[in-house]
């Protein structure tokens, strides 16, 4: 039994979020003791971190008695909340990703950080993550859904979802929400969906008069998947420190668009670079932010400083691709 699978049994209100090795909401000290640690993903927790002491209480057993400590948050992270709202439009971004925004909460505004997600019932449908695509106090909350196929909630329930159905949600949770005090360069990687939590970070950075480079990677698998082409070209109209690279991993001949998968592009653009000052963030299907992470930190991002979001539960992460959520 794993040490959350224990503190759940007795009760114990023990911050945590997949239970599964890939979120890293987990996160803890070993203070003493010895556990045996089951597959985890190596953007939950890297080598340093394992070496250094931190292990993830979802996915440790312990072989002795243990003390454990969660990890200290670097912010006052806005507090946990569940509040009823409508949908108020539903928009085709691409054939499979969808654009559902809702109504604030009526009695103050849903407080989360740029990055972070939410569990959200639409029409009382089961309850999944998203994250929030839209900025802090704007009065509505967007979200990019990407439906997967015979998902139960993003194929199925959705499919009936209208204008003014209810929906239910509890947030926000994530610790790969923007970092506004760093003033190095940023870089914000999104595989398919995983553009929501990076337009979100990237939006408030600008709006919030972040000046250093900002360099924003969105990778899909074919064409028909590229989505927000314009509202990311147009703003690095607006903002000349922000760049924007889309690649295809798929893309069809001739078709003059990058590509590659999201880590080899990246190595190409900063292979001859080191990125010790920077900050990531990364988001989108599983192998993929693995995949990207490592390739920041052979390029000297400090492991601490690349802030992942891998999208999914375990189950699925086993059938994705590296090539767009
Ligand atoms: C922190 C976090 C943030 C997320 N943010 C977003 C977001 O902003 N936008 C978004 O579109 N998604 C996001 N996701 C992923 C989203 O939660 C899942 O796609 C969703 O739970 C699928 O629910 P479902 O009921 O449709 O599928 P299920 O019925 O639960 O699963 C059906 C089948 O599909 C597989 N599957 C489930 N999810 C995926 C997937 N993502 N890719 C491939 N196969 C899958 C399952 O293993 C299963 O075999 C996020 C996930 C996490 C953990
Ligand atoms: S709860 Fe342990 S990594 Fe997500």
């Amino acid at each position: 039994m794993t040490i959350l699978e224990s503190l759940k049994q007795e009760g114990v209100d023990y911050p945590h979020g997949c239970a599964t090795g890939l979120c890293s909401l987990c996160k803890s000290r070993l203070i003493s003791g010895e556990v045996s640690h089951q597959d985890y993903y190596e953007s939950a927790l890297s080598k340093e971190e394992r070496a250094a002491g931190l292990v993830l209480i979802c996915c440790a057993t312990p072989q002795t008695d243990c003390v454990i400590t969660p990890v200290q948050q670097d912010a006052n992270l806005p507090p946990v909340r569940t509040f009823d709202s409508t949908v108020i439009a539903i928009s085709e971004l691409t054939h499979d990703i969808t654009r559902i925004t809702i109504a604030d909460a009526s009695d103050k505004p849903y407080e989360f950080l740029p990055g972070q997600y939410s569990r959200i019932s639409f029409g009382g449908a089961e309850a999944r993550d998203f994250s929030m695509a839209s900025r802090p106090g704007e009065g509505t909350v967007e979200f990019f859904v990407r439906r997967i196929p015979d998902g139960r909630v993003t194929d199925h329930a959705l499919r009936t979802l209208v204008a003014g159905d209810r929906v239910n949600v509890r947030g926000p949770f994530g610790r790969a929400y923007l970092r506004e005090g760093h003033i190095g360069p940023i870089i914000a990687v999104a595989g398919g969906s995983g553009l929501a939590p990076v337009w979100s970070i990237v939006t408030t950075a600008l709006d919030r008069g972040m000046t250093q480079p900002l360099h924003v990677y969105l990778g899909v698998r074919s064409e028909q998947d590229v989505y927000m082409e314009k509202a990311l070209v147009d703003l690095s109209t607006r903002f000349p420190n922000l760049s924007v690279s889309i690649a295809l991993s798929e893309p069809p001949p001739g078709s003059g668009r990058r590509s590659g998968f999201l880590h080899t592009v990246l190595q190409e653009d900063f292979g001859s670079g080191n990125l010790s000052d920077w900050v990531g963030y990364v988001a989108g299907p599983p192998p993929m932010v693995d995949a990207v992470a490592a390739t920041l930190a052979q390029l000297g991002m400090p492991g601490a400083r690349c802030y992942t979001d891998p999208f999914l539960t375990a189950a699925a992460g086993k059938v994705q691709s590296a090539a767009g959520a």
